[in-house]
C-alpha cells in the first residue's frame, strides 16, 4: 500500500461529476420567550438564518473541499430556493448544471432551533420521478458531462432524480468510457444501480433492499449475496456506522476497514464524506481497498466534529501522518 500523507496530493484536481437529489439544509435559530396569542405554539424571535448544502450537494461539497473539480447535476424548482442553492454552490466552488422543474420546489429541509433544540422541521419537497422535458434535459447534460469526468457519483436520496432509466443511461455512459461510478443508494430495488462500480448502502439501506435484518455479520453476508444476483458485478461497500465498512464483490466478503473515529460528536453526513472520498480516490485510480481506507479516515474526521462535515486535504494528510498508515 502507498506510504503516508503524500497520497492525499494524488487526489487533487480530478474531475468528479455528482448526479442526484440536491437539497438545502436550512437552520432558523432564535429564542422563545412567549406563547403565540393565535394558537398554543411558541413564538420564535429569529436571530439567524443559515443555509448548508445538503443531499447530493453535500457530497459535491465534500468533493470540492477535498480538491476535486466538481460538477453537480440535479433538479431545482423555479423559486427562491434555487437562488439560495446557486449562491451556496458558487461559494463552495462547485459548477452547477441544474435543470429547472416548475412542478416541484427546490428541496429544502428547514430546522427551527431554539436553545440548541429543534422545535420543528419543515420539508419542502416533491418526490415524484423526474420525467418529460426535465428528464430529457438531465440526460443531455449527463451525456455531455460524463465525457470530461474522471469519476461519477449517483447520489440518490429518493427524491426523483435517480430513476431507473436515468441511472441506466449514466452507468452505461461511464462504462463505455471506463469511468468509475459510485452509487449512494436509497431505493429498495438495487437493480436500478446494476453495472455501477461500487454501491455504498448503510445497514438500513441494505436491510430495506433485501427485506430482512442485516445487523449481524452473517446477515450482512447473506444480504450481499442476495444483491449480487441483481447488481451486475457492482461491488458492494456496506457502511456499518461504528463497525466501519465492509466490501463485497460478487457476494463474497473482502476488505474490511474498522471505524477510524476516536471521538464521535456528529455522525450526520458521514456517509456523504465516505462516498466523496471513495469516489475521488477512484478518480485518482487508487485501488478500492486503499480508497476505502482513505474514505474511512475522512469519515473519522467528519464524525469527530460538530457542524460541517467536509474534510480538507491537509486534515486527511494529518490523520494519515498521525499513525494510521494506509
Ligand atoms: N458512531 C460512529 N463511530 C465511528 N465511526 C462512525 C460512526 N458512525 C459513522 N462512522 C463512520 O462513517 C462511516 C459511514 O457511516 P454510516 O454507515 O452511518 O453511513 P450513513 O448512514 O450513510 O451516513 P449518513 O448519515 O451520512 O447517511 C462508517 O463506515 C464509519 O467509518
Ligand atoms: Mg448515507
Amino acid at each position: 500500500m502507498s506510504p503516508g500523507p503524500a497520497i492525499v496530493e494524488r487526489l487533487r484536481g480530478h474531475r468528479v461529476l455528482v448526479i442526484g437529489d440536491v437539497m438545502i439544509d436550512e437552520y432558523l435559530r432564535g429564542d422563545v420567550h412567549r406563547v403565540s396569542p393565535e394558537a398554543p405554539v411558541p413564538v420564535l424571535d429569529l436571530r439567524s438564518t443559515e443555509h448548508r448544502l445538503g443531499g447530493a450537494a453535500n457530497t459535491a461539497h465534500n468533493l470540492a473541499r477535498l480538491g476535486a473539480a466538481t460538477t453537480l447535476v440535479g433538479v431545482v424548482g423555479d423559486d427562491d430556493g434555487a437562488r439560495v442553492l446557486a449562491v451556496a454552490l458558487e461559494r463552495a466552488g462547485i459548477a452547477a448544471r441544474t435543470a429547472v422543474d416548475r412542478e416541484r420546489p427546490t428541496t429544502r429541509k428547514t430546522r427551527v432551533v431554539s436553545g440548541g433544540h429543534q422545535i420543528v422541521r419543515i420539508d419542502a419537497e416533491r418526490r415524484t420521478a423526474v420525467a418529460g422535458a426535465v428528464f430529457d434535459a438531465l440526460v443531455a447534460t449527463i451525456d455531455d458531462a460524463v465525457d470530461t469526468a474522471d469519476a461519477v457519483v449517483l447520489s440518490d436520496y429518493a427524491k426523483g432524480v435517480v430513476t431507473r432509466p436515468l441511472a441506466a443511461r449514466a452507468i452505461a455512459a461511464c462504462r463505455r468510457r471506463g469511468v468509475p461510478v459510485v452509487v449512494d443508494p436509497k431505493q429498495r430495488d438495487f437493480a436500478t444501480y446494476a453495472g455501477a462500480t461500487v454501491i455504498t448502502p448503510n445497514l438500513h439501506e441494505l436491510e430495506h433492499a433485501v427485506g430482512h435484518a442485516a445487523h449481524e455479520l452473517a446477515e450482512i453476508d447473506a444480504g450481499a449475496a442476495t444483491l449480487a444476483r441483481i447488481i451486475d458485478g457492482a461491488a458492494l461497500l456496506v457502511t456499518r456506522g461504528a463497525d466501519g465498512m465492509t466490501l463485497y464483490q460478487d457476494g463474497v466478503r473482502g476488505h474490511h476497514v474498522p471505524a477510524a473515529a476516536r471521538e464521535v460528536f456528529d455522525v450526520t453526513g458521514a456517509g456523504d464524506t465516505v462516498v466523496a472520498t471513495l469516489t475521488l480516490a477512484l478518480a485518482a485510480r487508487l485501488p478500492l481497498p486503499e480508497a476505502m481506507e482513505l474514505a474511512s479516515l475522512a469519515a473519522g474526521i467528519a464524525v469527530s466534529r460538530r457542524g460541517t462535515s467536509t474534510v480538507a486535504p491537509d486534515e486527511l494528510a494529518a490523520a494519515i501522518a498521525a499513525g494510521r498508515p494506509i
